[in-house]
């Protein structure tokens, strides 16, 4: 599309009744992005597109998402709903500033490509008026009808004001249309609201076109593209058709899963070179997965960082702010939440570990917690570099635990403990002084002791 300018107005003001919910339709998520993101994310971008999203009156949240996901995003409050025409006008000022081509698009169809949006636009540079986006639904109930005489589209016509013989069409209006942005206001504020339900249709610009002497021209797109989402149950039909893209796109850049159907992405999740996920494991947005990492089975990971060669689960949960570094292992029934595990940090079964950095290659045994809330406020918990934590290890926040230090089985540790201590705050202390002698001994030989 070199050289035109457009114009995306993003229809997002509707209540969503339909999905019985107290959250604005289009910040459900699919993937793990709402829908309203999924839409902005497709739509033209650059320095010759603007964006304009038109929201309701009391959806301060979804002016928030807009700009979160798009900060050149322009948005217009649409105070009464009075159907898409009405809506699409809200941006009047947007659109009577002019651009070569405005794309009108629903936030409620979370599916659609990029790719589609150029489509749509082709034809105008052709010397159409308007293209709109058409699709063969498999139960057409509930979608406009797109008449077409002659290969020519004549007029959409909604399902309340549909007769008998329309209502069997199955070539339906998937909301996305591109009109000469020029001719664009002058033909939407034809529009009246002459309908069964006295709604303001966007849809009317059809026959509007025509009677104008100018043309309009259907673009054909798949029904997967362009679902749009009314109740739970299609956000769940487009979750399951985002996620086996996704998947495919996983699969297409080298990740081996050996039952993609269990494991669930999100639309942002980066993978490197030979990464491995088994089967039911759970991404959640902001993932990246470097280079050689395996997930093991049943992980759920969420706005985590995973080093090269790193290992997680089976069984592991890893919160917002996790980070692994090179060769780090997280094994069965752990948590982690703010924390940075450094290169060949082990946390191999059953520990917590909270707003805490971990120096490379600790050991931090089983059942070792970072108490990081103390009933008001959280803290951090310091491990240095080769340190080992002997199991069932209670490590009070804020506290150092020093590189190279060893902390018994069992100890409660409350005070932060120098470099290459060896701590015991509780219990006998022979047994772990052999065991730190013997702990230094094997690393001093470059080997560490198994397990922990
Ligand atoms: C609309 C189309 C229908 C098409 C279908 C595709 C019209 C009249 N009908 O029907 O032809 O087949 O989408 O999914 O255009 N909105 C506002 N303000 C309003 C009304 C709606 O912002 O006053 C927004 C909604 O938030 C939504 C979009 O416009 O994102 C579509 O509205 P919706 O009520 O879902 O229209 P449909 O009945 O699905
Ligand atoms: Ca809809």
């Amino acid at each position: 599309m070199t050289g035109r300018t457009s114009l995306t107005i993003v229809l997002a003001a509707g209540e969503g009744t339909r999905m019985r919910s107290a959250t604005p339709k289009v910040l459900h998520p699919v993937a793990g992005q709402s829908l309203l993101a999924h839409v902005l994310g497709a739509a033209p971008k650059g320095s010759s597109a603007s964006l304009a999203v038109v929201i309701g009156p009391d959806h301060k949240g979804v002016e928030e998402e807009a700009k979160r996901v798009r900060p050149d995003a322009a948005t217009f409050i649409q105070h009464e709903r009075l159907g898409t025409a009405h809506a699409v006008l809200a941006a009047r000022d947007a659109i009577a500033r002019g651009s070569d081509d405005l794309l009108i698009a629903f936030g409620d169809t979370p599916l659609i490509s990029s790719a589609t949006f150029d489509r749509l636009r082709a034809p105008l540079q052709g010397g159409a008026t308007l293209a709109v986006l058409g699709f063969h639904a498999a139960d057409p109930a509930g979608y406009g009808r797109l008449l077409v005489e002659d290969n020519r589209l004549v007029a959409i016509r909604e399902q309340a004001d549909a007769s008998p013989a329309e209502r069997a069409i199955t070539l339906c209006n998937a909301g996305v249309m591109a009109l000469d942005g020029r001719k664009a206001l002058e033909i939407i504020e034809k529009i009246g609201n002459a309908n069964s339900k006295r709604e303001y249709y966007l849809t009317d610009v059809v026959t509007i076109v025509r009677e104008m002497g100018l043309e309009a021209v259907v673009i054909e797109t798949s029904e997967d593209e362009v679902r749009g989402i009314n109740t739970k149950a299609q956000l769940a039909e487009a979750e399951q058709v985002m996620q086996s893209r996704l998947r495919k796109a996983a699969l297409d850049a080298g990740v081996t899963m050996i039952a993609p159907e269990t494991v669930y992405l999100a639309a942002d999740t980066t993978f490197g070179k030979d990464v491995t996920i088994e089967p039911f494991v759970v991404i959640g947005p902001g993932v990246s997965i470097s280079d050689g990492a395996v997930i093991h089975s049943f992980s759920h990971i969420v706005q985590a960082s995973i080093g090269k060669k790193a290992s997680v689960g089976p069984y592991a949960r890893l919160r917002p702010g996790t980070s692994l570094g090179e060769g780090a292992r997280i094994g069965n029934f752990v948590e982690t939440k703010a924390a940075t595990l450094e290169a060949g940090v082990k946390v191999n079964h059953l520990s917590y570990v909270g707003d805490a950095h971990v120096g490379a290659n600790a050991n931090i045994g089983a059942g070792t917690i970072t108490c990081n809330y103390d009933g008001f406020g959280k803290h951090r918990t310091e491990i240095g570099a080769g340190a080992f934590v002997g199991t069932n290890s209670s490590l009070v926040a804020p506290v150092r635990i020093g590189s190279g230090a060893y902390i018994g089985s069992g100890s409660v540790i409350t005070r932060d403990v120098p470099d290459d201590a060896l701590a015991v705050e509780r219990g006998q202390q022979t047994n772990r002084e052999g065991g730190a002698k013997r702990y230094r001994e094997i690393k001093t030989r470059g080997k560490a002791p198994k397990g922990g």
